[in-house]
């Protein structure tokens, strides 16, 4: 008999999914083991931008000091442009990631953390080495092999450890697929995937010092697009790893055949090309593909298995949606199995996975591939042949009704990138809007989400299957700000009431001692935390004595016009309803 291991909660997957569930489990007290067949984390930079939403589950689960001080800021993501060449002459740029004036002021609205970059090879040891210290037992050069359920509803998993060729089970009561685009736990559990793989991308890894180009235009990348490029990469970026001396060189084809298979020496070249200047040094540090798929699958549970991240959808790197909406995944997940497993809900909770996550992960994929059309139709435009890109690049000067076509067209094709780079409603709208665990009272009524557009702007609603706006308040006598999300989450239910709402306080502090982890905050005058801006009265929707409860991952799940006949009652049925 192989040896065997007991763990609560089995992980295949210590990329961004699997190792913030790790982390996130780990805060909550429940062990876990999680397996990655490479010997380490990720050995290239991957996915970079860090919206607000993954900042926030981290700053939830105590890290977000930790990675905010090596992320590149907001200001140096702040544009993405068009050129000829990195030294070469720029078609024109456009403000991103909540960088535009214009705009600025909703990103600073929308969350108490900033847009950041910060690429995968760096965040994943943070998220190891935490989930780690929290008692992860996290194993490496392991392979997942198959899994079955036990009659006694357990599962059991078959593990190999690459290394040493030994292979063992793993008995755990749940199993979270987070094992990626490629994951063997999905496949094994028969799960169709809608959609289809698309074509790979060629991307290249370099260490130049680019700060004589990068510093004075800061930007997260540039589009190089020269009439003289080879066909094989009539298109390319640079993408900034860390500013300003490693970067992500991408080549494209705008035929879309990425069947080319460059020597070292055809790819220096072409990087040399797209940079401008032979007195830079470039060091090649790898080059490598990637599959960019247009992929979901169309459930994300069976019995006790969850599966997360790529696991589940799959798509370009256009919004920058990857890695964040991965760990948005984890914490969607995590609470829930801390509730299950120390029984403090009903294990059909769980069943909200595919409900609340799939719309998501429906929504990320399907902008981030029209996102990327609009990139092929730029590249096709500009031509896919030398002579094609010659003549394009002649019109565009010409002094000629054609030329101003031209001109119009290009910029036109630029500025539709807007809803690549300015998109803070595809970020923050997360909407649960089909879960058991959104309960909503016959009174309620939901924002308006027809007259303005979700994918550009942030909905700021406490109406149920919401995410908790953000709003700074002061704790009562002090000064210093806190936001609404700093109250809430930490795997508690939160309660929030107003004046004339103490009933509803002592309630959820009854409820407490009777083991139901829910608290509760008075916000108004002399209450826990002044609402000093009057942006709270501005979002919750309900009066003073009302209440608005939130989930431990941020999202409304109730609120209540204002103070019940018997608020101990009315609260107790309200969490029996939403556990149980
Ligand atoms: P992820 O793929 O990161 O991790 C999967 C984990 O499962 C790994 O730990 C792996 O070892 C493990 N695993 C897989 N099979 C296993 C098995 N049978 N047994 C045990 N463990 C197993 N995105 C983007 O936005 N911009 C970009 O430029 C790129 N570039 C890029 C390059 C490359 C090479 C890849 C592979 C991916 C990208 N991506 C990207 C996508 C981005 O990396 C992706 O969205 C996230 O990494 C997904 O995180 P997950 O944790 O879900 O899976």
């Amino acid at each position: 008999e192989p040896p065997e291991i007991i763990v609560p909660v089995l992980i295949v997957g210590a990329g961004p999914s699997g190792a913030t569930t790790a982390l996130l489990l780990g805060r909550y007290g429940i062990p876990t083991m999680a397996i990655s067949r490479h010997h380490g984390t990720a050995n290239t930079p991957r996915a970079h931008i860090f919206n607000q939403r993954a900042m926030e589950v981290l700053r939830d689960a105590g890290i977000e000091h930790l990675v905010k001080p090596i992320a590149s800021t907001n200001e140096e993501i702040a544009h993405v442009a068009w050129l000829h060449s990195l030294n070469g002459e720029e078609y024109g740029r456009v403000y991103a990631w909540g960088n535009k004036p214009d705009r600025i002021g909703e990103y600073l609205t929308s969350s108490p953390c900033e847009m950041s970059d910060l690429p995968q090879s760096v965040l994943e040891p943070i998220l190891v080495e935490e989930a780690r210290v929290l008692g992860a037992d996290i194993r490496f050069s392991t392979e997942y092999l198959s899994h079955e359920r036990s009659p006694d509803g357990r599962i059991v998993t078959r593990v190999r450890n690459r290394v040493s060729l030994e292979t063992y089970r793993v008995i755990s009561q749940y199993l979270v697929g987070a094992d990626g685009a490629r994951s063997a736990v999905v496949s094994s559990l028969g799960i169709p995937i809608d959609g289809e793989q698309l074509d790979d991308a060629f991307n290249v890894y370099i260490r130049a010092d680019l700060s004589k180009y990068f510093a004075p235009r800061p930007a997260s990348m540039v589009w190089i697009l020269n009439p003289d490029a080879p066909d094989w990469s009539s298109h390319g970026s640079i993408r900034m790893v860390r500013a300003w001396n490693e970067f992500i060189v991408s080549m494209h084809n705008a035929k879309g055949n990425l069947n080319f298979e460059p020597k070292d020496d055809d790819v220096l070249k072409r990087v040399r090309q797209m940079i401008g200047d032979d007195r830079i040094d470039i060091e090649l540090l790898g080059h490598f593909r990637w599959t960019i798929n247009d992929q979901v699958a169309r459930t994300w549970q069976k019995d006790n298995v969850l599966c997360i991240g790529d696991a589940v959808h799959r798509h370009p790197p256009i919004n920058g949606l990857g890695s964040n909406t991965c760990i948005s995944d984890a914490f969607n997940i995590a609470w829930k199995l801390a509730y299950v497993l120390r029984g403090q809900a009903d294990p059909s909770i769980l069943d909200t996975l595919t409900p609340e996550r799939k719309p998501v992960g429906d929504g990320i994929v399907r902008r981030a591939n029209d996102g990327m059309l609009v990139h092929r139709r730029l590249w096709a435009f500009m031509g896919s042949t030398q002579e094609e890109r010659a003549a394009v690049s002649a019109k565009l000067e010409a002094p000629t009704d054609d030329g101003a076509r031209a001109r119009r067209k290009l910029r036109s094709m630029i500025e539709e990138t807007d809803d690549e780079f300015n998109s803070l409603g595809i970020q923050m709208n997360q909407i649960y809007s089909k879960s058991r665990l959104t309960l909503v009272e016959d009174w309620d009524v939901p924002p308006d989400c027809q007259s303005i557009n979700v994918m550009k702007r942030q909905v700021l609603s406490t109406f149920p299957g919401f995410h908790l706006p953000h709003v700074w308040l002061v704790k009562d006598g002090q000064s210093e700000r806190i936001s609404t999300l700093d109250l809430v989450g930490h795997g508690h239910f939160v309660a929030f009431t107003g004046i004339g709402g103490q009933a509803w306080i002592d309630a959820a502090d009854k409820l407490r001692s009777e083991e139901v982890l829910v608290k509760a905050f008075g916000i108004g005058r002399g209450l826990d935390y002044l609402d000093a801006y009057w942006d709270w009265e501005n979002v919750r929707g309900v009066e003073e004595n009302g209440l608005v409860l939130v989930r431990p991952d941020h999202f409304v799940c109730w609120r209540c016009k204002k103070l019940s006949k018997n608020p101990y009652q009315t609260l107790r049925d309200v969490m029996h309803k939403l556990l149980w």
